[in-house]
């Protein structure tokens, strides 16, 4: 009967001492001593041939040693799992191809915004810029725009609660205000930049959105001027051959101007931007008012002038012929991708 005792004990000391060195080792040590027709197994089964008055006293001995093996395997098993996802020089090759990062893309506002900076700084003119929350005196007086002006108005207009005087601006046209205050003739700057109106979200208006601005001062600055500089920026952005210059209003420009594009009324699309006429609306301009230059410390009688100032968006829809305008503000990747080969 001492036999199964002493079979058992020798049986843990063989655990004790087998060193499995990898995976596979490991698991015909598993099958060896745990299997289901292990040696464990076997031990148990001599259980028959124990004396009653010894089989608790087997029972914990088989239990202890079935325990040695199990730990074993188990921390072994843990051993082998980390090297194996442990990083092995010998194993990378180094020429392989690398695994592609996935890169985010220039949203088409900022690419259409990139492309009127490019075409106008080529042209001489530098970026300036100004805050989006304006006073109310370079948004609107020193705009030549009347106090009693509907633009003032609450319901276009954003104005910020507790500051008196302080609004959310309207137009990048306050940059123009800035730039005459702080430096002298000769002038040439765009001011791209975020501007914000009191405006029900449709699909060609949204609350927020972003304009260009240009300014041009110096001696004997014309309307020629003018429209030799916008007819340069519509051929380079649009391709366009012709332009027209339209009479308008600014308060800030005298006299004011509206430029359209020749599309012409070929295809379908065409006639429909253009709602039949083959020209298509694209920016206000003018020749800065003196009233302006005066109120910026600008001698009107020494100096003059050309504005102009275009929505970005509006640029955007056309160039990618993008339908509604809450595309461009909502953000959605699948949109978004469409755009990744912009610069
Ligand atoms: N500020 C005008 C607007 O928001 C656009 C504009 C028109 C700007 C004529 C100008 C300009 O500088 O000369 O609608």
């Amino acid at each position: 009967m001492s036999d199964v005792f002493a079979n058992a004990r020798q049986i843990q000391a063989e655990i004790t001492a087998e060193n499995p060195e990898n995976a596979e080792q490991l698991e015909a040590f598993r099958i060896k001593y745990l299997g289901s027709k292990g040696i464990l197994k076997n031990l148990m089964g001599e259980m028959a041939s124990v004396p009653n008055d010894r089989k608790r006293e087997y029972g914990q001995l088989v239990n202890a040693v079935k325990q040695t093996a199990e730990e074993k395997f188990l921390a072994l098993r843990e051993q082998f799992e980390a090297q194996a996802s442990a990083f092995d020089i010998r194993t990378l090759d180094l020429t392989a191809p690398g695994e592609p990062l996935p890169i985010g893309s220039r949203h088409p506002v900022a690419v259409t915004m990139n492309r009127i900076v490019d075409i106008f700084s080529r042209m001489g003119f530098s970026v300036a810029d100004g805050p989006e929350i304006e006073d109310d005196w370079h948004n609107f007086t020193a705009m030549n725009t009347p106090e009693d002006h509907p633009a003032r108005d609450m319901q276009d207009t954003f104005y910020v609660v507790d500051a008196p005087g302080m609004l959310l601006r309207t137009h990048t046209s306050p940059v123009q205000a800035r730039v005459m205050e702080n430096r002298k003739p000769p002038i040439r700057i765009i001011a791209p930049g975020r501007v914000y109106r009191n405006e029900t979200i449709s699909t060609r208006s949204h609350c927020q959105f972003h304009q260009v601005e240009g300014l041009y001062i110096d001696k004997g600055v014309s309307f020629a001027d003018l429209k030799q500089t916008l007819f340069n920026f519509a051929q380079e952005m649009f391709g366009a051959t012709k332009i027209r210059l339209r009479p308008s209003f600014f308060p800030f420009t005298e006299p004011s101007a509206e430029m359209d594009i020749w599309l012409g009324t070929d295809t379908e699309k065409n006639y429909r931007l253009t709602k039949g006429t083959g020209w298509l609306e694209i920016l206000g301009c003018g020749m800065v008012d003196p009233a302006v230059l005066e109120m910026c410390g600008i001698d009107p009688t020494e100096y003059s002038g050309f504005a102009f100032g275009m929505g970005i968006e509006r640029q955007a829809l056309r160039l990618y012929e993008i339908g509604d305008i809450r595309l461009l503000f909502e953000n959605d990747v699948r949109f978004l991708r469409q755009f990744s080969s912009a610069i």
